[in-house]
């Protein structure tokens, strides 16, 4: 992203850069366990698993924790919950600008994802398990046991099936009436270690900000603000890099900026991630998802709670987590209607829209656009060397119509927040397929 400026994608993958990729299955495979997402959530389950004696095998699409989890904001923290925990009141933070007040927890944990994970998945490996990358799961049929097809054509049997792909790839519960996308953005500057400030900081604020350090190079800590949310495809993901970076020079003043990323998180109607069985007849399919902003610490204890599941073990508090939970109208009723409403518009409002959009030959370089042609809907790139390519503009999931991210060079769906390539190629789901590739008509 911007290499011509000299700036960088995700500091976790630059810091904690993938090594050969781990070959896809060769043939068929039976296994106790197949976790479908090789992110934390996923990872933390298999690794729970093969603890406990269970044969598992990591089905990623892509590479293990480079996804979501390897653009992550990296808030590890317990301020979500009210859990008792030893809060208090100040005023004074090592913050280099006043604040009213700050609320403080202390004792709270900062840490590189991936190279969490990373060495999570070398424990995975000498324990038994296997990760197969490049390995997307295209289809699954529940049963005794369950079977996975890979867009290879193999077929994965497994006793128990983890659905941990952030946002579920199968859905039988239509888990996606009660799931929003949203993304966020990162920006990231060198700043002296005698300004870094050390501890994690949130904002109350609506428009919130997040400003946390890591260890960078040349005795420079880098500082790491988060903030800018957005549903994926209707925003100005320029504009929103600009005021985030603003809001970092504001406060921090003569800053490099070295990184920008961005993060996709899913909220539940409710608030409350959905950890546990997949459905209301689910026997032997879990899922893992809606963490909103806090997977971090979510993702881990999906991996605990999901295998004291599939360990048939007591757990005293899987209600709280359990997918199948009635809804509360008055908890989730706003949320959920907000979310329908928001799909119904684009669901229906894109498809019908009279707009025609610009013709291919006025879409700038490193630009894209959905252009109606002969009644069709086509999703429109046109590269920096002014190459044009076509794909269809109707997500494959459920057939909303996508809008192009410039910022990110990226398609994006609106409802339910699935991303892909100017090539249609599949970047993130719960599409399982990649946008059609189409021919321009004359
Ligand atoms: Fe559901 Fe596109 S992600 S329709």
């Amino acid at each position: 992203m911007n290499a011509e400026r000299g700036i960088q994608g995700s500091y976790w993958l630059e810091t904690a850069p993938p090594g050969a990729p781990a070959p896809p299955p060769s043939g068929d495979l039976t296994v106790d366990v197949a976790v479908v997402g090789g992110g934390i959530a996923g990872l933390s389950t298999a690794w729970e698993l093969v603890r406990q004696g269970r044969e598992v095998a990591v089905l990623e699409a892509d590479r293990i924790a480079a996804g979501v989890t390897g653009h992550t904001t990296a808030k590890l923290t317990a301020l979500q919950r009210e859990a008792g925990l030893p809060a208090e009141l100040v005023t004074e933070t090592d913050l280099p600008f006043a604040v009213a007040g700050a609320v403080r927890v202390s004792g709270q944990a900062q840490f590189h994802p991936r190279k969490y994970l990373l060495a999570l998945t070398d424990d995975l490996h000498r324990r038994g398990g296997t990760v197969y990358e490049g390995t997307r799961v295209v289809g699954l049929t529940e049963g005794d046991p369950c079977v996975l097809r890979t867009d290879s054509g193999m077929s994965i049997r497994a006793d128990k099936v983890v659905i941990a792909t952030h946002y579920p790839v199968f859905d039988r519960a239509l888990l996606f009436t009660r799931l929003s996308p949203r993304r966020e953005l990162v920006v990231a500057a060198t700043i002296d270690e005698d300004r870094a400030p050390h501890g994690m900081y949130i904002t109350p604020e609506q428009a919130t900000r997040s400003v946390r350090t890591a260890p960078y190079r040349d005795g420079k800590r880098l500082l790491i603000v988060t903030g800018e949310h957005f549903a994926p495809g209707t925003a100005d993901v320029e504009e929103r890099f600009a005021r985030l970076s603003a809001w970092a020079d504001d406060h921090f003043a003569g800053l490099t900026f070295t990184h920008r990323w961005a993060t996709q998180d899913n909220d539940s109607t409710d608030s409350v991630p959905l950890v546990g069985p997949l459905h209301r007849g689910s026997r032997h399919t879990y899922v893992a998802t809606g963490f909103g902003g806090w997977g971090m610490s979510g993702g881990i204890m999906a991996g605990g709670l999901l295998s004291d599941l599939i360990n048939s073990r007591e757990v005293a508090w899987d209600d709280l987590y359990d997918p199948r939970r009635l809804a509360s109208v008055v908890r989730e009723g706003t949320s959920f209607l907000k979310h329908q409403a928001h799909v119904a518009r684009h669901f229906v409002g894109d498809r019908l829209s009279p707009v025609t959009g610009p013709a291919p030959d006025d879409i700038p370089p490193g630009d894209g656009a959905v252009v109606r042609l002969g009644g069709r809907q086509y999703a429109v790139h046109r590269d920096e060397n002014s190459h044009v390519q076509a794909v269809s503009a109707r997500c494959t999931h459920l057939g909303c119509i996508v809008s192009f991210n410039r910022a990110e060079q990226a398609w994006e769906c609106p409802c339910h927040g699935s991303r892909f390539a100017p090539d249609g190629e599949i970047l993130q789901g719960p599409a399982v397929h990649p946008l059609e590739k189409r021919d321009i008509p004359e």
